[in-house]
């Protein structure tokens, strides 16, 4: 379970924090499942709070199912749609260490995440429809009809922030290999990530700023809140890919520098924060995801 705990207005030496915003902000514990996709922007079924298909009220078939899913370019896991190839991509390329990751590289959770987010594909392009309504292998556009606040929107990534796009170099490096103590100052892979010390180098104030998670750096790993949870756990096939620092599910409350930018009753597309489903207890607040994985 997580507690919803006020904002303490005591921060004083952390300026902007305490300039009125009366947000409150959740708080995980060692333990607690990385839930609340229903009410978060990754529902695209008819319940949802946010864009939702009059098609269906499935939530999870928008991603997964249990049968006929699409493995091509190694998707996985158990997924539901149709997705741009590897080579409509471009990768990031040579990083400063020399780690070259080639379009070919684009692995399969990082395609996975890039099937609505490249801008191109549409949300309901997939291939196991609800029901008895048939499997087109690959994937195919279902016709549904997506809503938001009543407003009929598309059915497509058109949120220019949102829209990671179909070249990736202009992002931080996905299906890198992982290669550690030899590049950008990563720690080893059997680090335990709640014993990183993110806090010693640091104003006072972090220690107790967002509940104290900069001190316990707490992350999600299969599906939850894990205080025993290594770096090894990030990666997927010893690589970092979107998955490394998002869980899709993960409705992450904890991050009040960005829930304090959202409302959650204006009607329009960024009407709420998921905590931009960062798998860390405590968003990126000081760089803690950054700094988990470069020891800078
Ligand atoms: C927006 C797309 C999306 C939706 C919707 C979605 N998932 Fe997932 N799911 C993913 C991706 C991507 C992964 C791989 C994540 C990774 O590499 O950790 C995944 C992984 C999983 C896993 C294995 C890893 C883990 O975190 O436990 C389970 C179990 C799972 N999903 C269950 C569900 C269920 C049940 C639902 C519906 C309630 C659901 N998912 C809805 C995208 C989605
Ligand atoms: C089935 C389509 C679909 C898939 C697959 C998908 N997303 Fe999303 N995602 C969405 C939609 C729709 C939104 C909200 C769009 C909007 O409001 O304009 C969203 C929003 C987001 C947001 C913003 C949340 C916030 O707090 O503002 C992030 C971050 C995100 N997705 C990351 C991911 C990652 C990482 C993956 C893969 C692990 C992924 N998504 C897979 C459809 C998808
Ligand atoms: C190394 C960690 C990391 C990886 C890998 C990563 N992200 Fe992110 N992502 C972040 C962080 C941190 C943020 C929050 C940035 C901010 O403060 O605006 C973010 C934000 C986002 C957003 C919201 C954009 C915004 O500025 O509001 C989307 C959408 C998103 N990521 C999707 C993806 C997708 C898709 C992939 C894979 C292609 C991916 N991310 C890979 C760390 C990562
Ligand atoms: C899951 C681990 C992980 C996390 C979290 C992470 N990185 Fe990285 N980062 C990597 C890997 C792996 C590389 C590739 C290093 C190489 O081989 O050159 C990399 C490379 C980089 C590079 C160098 C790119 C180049 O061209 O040389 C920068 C800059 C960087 N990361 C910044 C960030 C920032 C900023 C964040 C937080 C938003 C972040 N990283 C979070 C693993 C991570």
């Amino acid at each position: 379970m997580k507690r919803f705990l006020a904002v303490a207005v005591a921060v004083a030496s952390i300026g902007f924090l305490t300039a009125g915003t009366a947000s409150a902000v959740d708080s995980y514990n060692n333990g607690d499942a990385a839930s609340g996709i229903a009410s978060s922007r990754h529902n695209l079924g008819g319940f949802s709070m946010h864009i939702g298909a009059q098609g269906t009220t499935e939530v999870c078939v928008f991603c997964h199912t249990p049968h006929h899913t699409n493995t091509a370019n190694n998707l996985r896991p158990m997924w539901n749609r149709g997705t741009s190839a590897p080579t409509s991509f471009t990768a990031y390329g040579t990083t400063i260490a020399g780690t070259t990751i080639a379009n070919t590289d684009i692995g399969s959770t990082s395609l996975a995440c890039l099937s609505c987010h490249d801008g191109v594909t549409t949300f309901d392009n997939i291939v196991n429809a609800p029901g008895k309504s048939g499997v087109t292998s690959g994937g195919a556009d279902r016709g549904y009809t997506f809503i938001d606040f009543g407003t009929v929107v598309s059915d497509f990534m058109t949120s220019s922030r949102l829209n990671i796009g179909l070249n990736l170099s202009n992002d931080h490096p996905v299906s890198v290999a992982y290669n550690a103590g030899t590049a950008a100052g990563l720690r080893a892979t059997n680090t335990v990530i709640s014993a990183i010390d993110l806090t010693s180098d640091l104003n006072t104030s972090a220690t107790t700023y967002d509940n104290g998670n900069m001190t316990k750096n707490l992350w999600a790993v299969k599906g939850f809140v894990s205080d025993t949870a290594t770096i090894a756990d990030l990666l997927r096939s010893s690589k970092v890919e979107c998955s490394s620092c998002h869980d899709p599910h993960f409705n992450n409350k904890s991050w009040q520098e960005i829930d304090s930018t959202y409302s959650n009753v204006t009607a329009d597309q960024e009407g709420e924060s998921n905590g931009l489903f960062i798998r860390r207890v405590g968003g990126n607040t000081g760089s803690g995801v950054c700094r988990t994985c470069h020891e800078k």
